[in-house]
């Protein structure tokens, strides 16, 4: 009896311990993110712009519910949940993880329906697809009232399709921009954020692995069947998220200031992408990814180097261009070096 009870004590003294461990670990992020106003900015123009996953699921009700299977929607609840004393944080007036505009960068869906913020939801289908005040109604319009998907004509398809990708969707065809979502989350290119904040430095990305497990819906065009994607297009896909992966790291080696855990990541990041690109290189012919290897091979990797900038962007518009031009039909020898799909992050959702 004694001794339970004094377990039990030590047990509240330890999570009371981790508690204050959180609420400085936390602090110390706000801090660091007091730092970049130029994201938050870019950051609220979106956000004006999103509608919350409300306006899509009532049409996508499969792909909703795959969603509500995945670590995305999950997180909604979970990391407040987990990582704020709730409590001590109110004690010591600091804001939550879900008001802070770099936090929800990343981890939220926000809306702005007046002129207050509000997060309605974990990372959403606004976030992959792109905001879509400006295109939901055309998206969503299939040749006049009361006209169905069904009996959508071709040339409207293509005219409909045409003008969302205008104001702001992102299609499916446009494998790159779809992609370049991920990375531009998962990298987490902030430097502040890494070396004060002590966030996790960038996930160990693969966009294969962590796109075609819990997160894969392809639900509409392969007839609710949830099936793998074509061999082709997972192979296009392959090269479009490792040329992404360096781009990324050139992009958060550009923001490099001091020789510090981000940078040294960063830097892991730029070579073991690049490796992996020369890997490729060594099994297809594509003058794209040649270029690409060229225009980095040979950049010595140091701090305070904005000039990365540029790189990352040719390095961005040479994979942009092998996204529309390559026929994935053709790069049949890169299947012995795909990831297996017993490596895929989470479950296959199979409605
Ligand atoms: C009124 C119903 C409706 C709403 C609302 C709606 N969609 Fe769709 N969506 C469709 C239909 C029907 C299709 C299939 C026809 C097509 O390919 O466009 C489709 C297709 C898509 C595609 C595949 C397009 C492609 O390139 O092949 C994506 C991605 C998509 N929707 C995302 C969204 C997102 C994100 C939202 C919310 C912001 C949304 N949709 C809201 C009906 C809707
Ligand atoms: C640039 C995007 C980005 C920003 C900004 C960002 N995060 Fe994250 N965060 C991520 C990603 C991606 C992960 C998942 C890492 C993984 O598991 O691979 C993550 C994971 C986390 C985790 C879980 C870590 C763990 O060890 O389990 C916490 C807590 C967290 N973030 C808090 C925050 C807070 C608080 C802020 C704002 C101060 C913030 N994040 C800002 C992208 C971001
Ligand atoms: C708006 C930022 C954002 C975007 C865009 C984004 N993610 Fe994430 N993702 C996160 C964060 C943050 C987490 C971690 C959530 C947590 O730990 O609670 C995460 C978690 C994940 C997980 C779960 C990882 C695990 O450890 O279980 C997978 C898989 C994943 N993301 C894949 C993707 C893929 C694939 C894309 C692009 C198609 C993508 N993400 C786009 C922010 C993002
Ligand atoms: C993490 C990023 C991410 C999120 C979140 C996300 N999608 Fe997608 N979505 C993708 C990608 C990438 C594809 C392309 C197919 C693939 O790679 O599996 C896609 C494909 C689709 C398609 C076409 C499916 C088909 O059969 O070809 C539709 C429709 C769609 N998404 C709607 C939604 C809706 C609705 C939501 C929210 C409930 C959502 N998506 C959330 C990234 C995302």
């Amino acid at each position: 009896m004694l001794k339970s009870l004094s377990n039990h004590n030590n047990s509240m003294i330890w999570k009371q311990f981790q508690n204050i461990r959180l609420v400085l670990v936390l602090l110390l992020m706000t801090l660091a993110l007091s730092i970049n106003p130029a994201i938050a900015k870019e950051a609220s123009a979106e956000v004006k712009k999103t509608l919350g996953p409300k306006a899509c699921t009532r049409c996508h009700k499969e792909s909703a519910r795959v969603w509500k299977h995945s670590k995305h929607y999950k997180t909604y609840k979970e990391i407040p949940r987990k990582r704020i004393a709730k409590k001590r944080a109110k004690k010591m007036r600091f804001k939550q993880i879900k008001s802070n505009s770099l936090c929800v960068n990343c981890h939220f869906t926000a809306i702005q329906p007046g002129s207050r913020t509000r997060t309605v939801a974990g990372i959403s289908c606004e976030s992959c697809h792109g905001a879509s005040k400006d295109w939901i109604d055309i998206h969503s319009d299939f040749g006049g009232r009361g006209v169905r998907a069904n009996e959508e004509t071709p040339e409207h398809k293509i005219q409909r399709h045409f003008q969302s990708e205008s104001k702001g969707m992102i299609q499916l065809s446009n494998t790159y921009e779809l992609a370049k979502n991920c990375y531009r989350c998962h990298t987490v290119p902030e430097e502040k954020l890494v070396n004060i904040g002590r966030h996790p430095a960038g996930s160990d990305f693969e966009l294969i692995q962590w796109g075609q497990g819990e997160n894969r819906h392809n639900l509409w065009h392969t007839e609710n069947s949830n099936n793998a994607l074509p061999q082709a297009q997972l192979r296009t896909m392959y090269v479009i998220g490792k040329a992404l992966d360096l781009e990324y790291a050139l992009h958060g080696l550009a923001k490099a200031t001091v020789d510090s855990g981000y940078f040294q990541h960063m830097a892991e990041r730029e070579r073991n992408a690049l490796n992996d690109l020369k890997n490729i290189s060594s099994l297809i012919d594509s003058t794209e990814v040649t270029s690409i290897i060229e225009l980095v091979d040979t950049l010595k990797i140091s701090i305070n180097n904005p000039s990365y900038e540029t790189i990352a962007n040719k390095v961005g518009e040479l994979n942009r261009i092998f996204s529309i031009m390559t026929d994935g039909a053709k790069l049949q020898p890169l299947d012995s070096i795909l990831p297996n799909p017993d490596d895929y992050k989470g479950k296959v959702y199979q409605p």
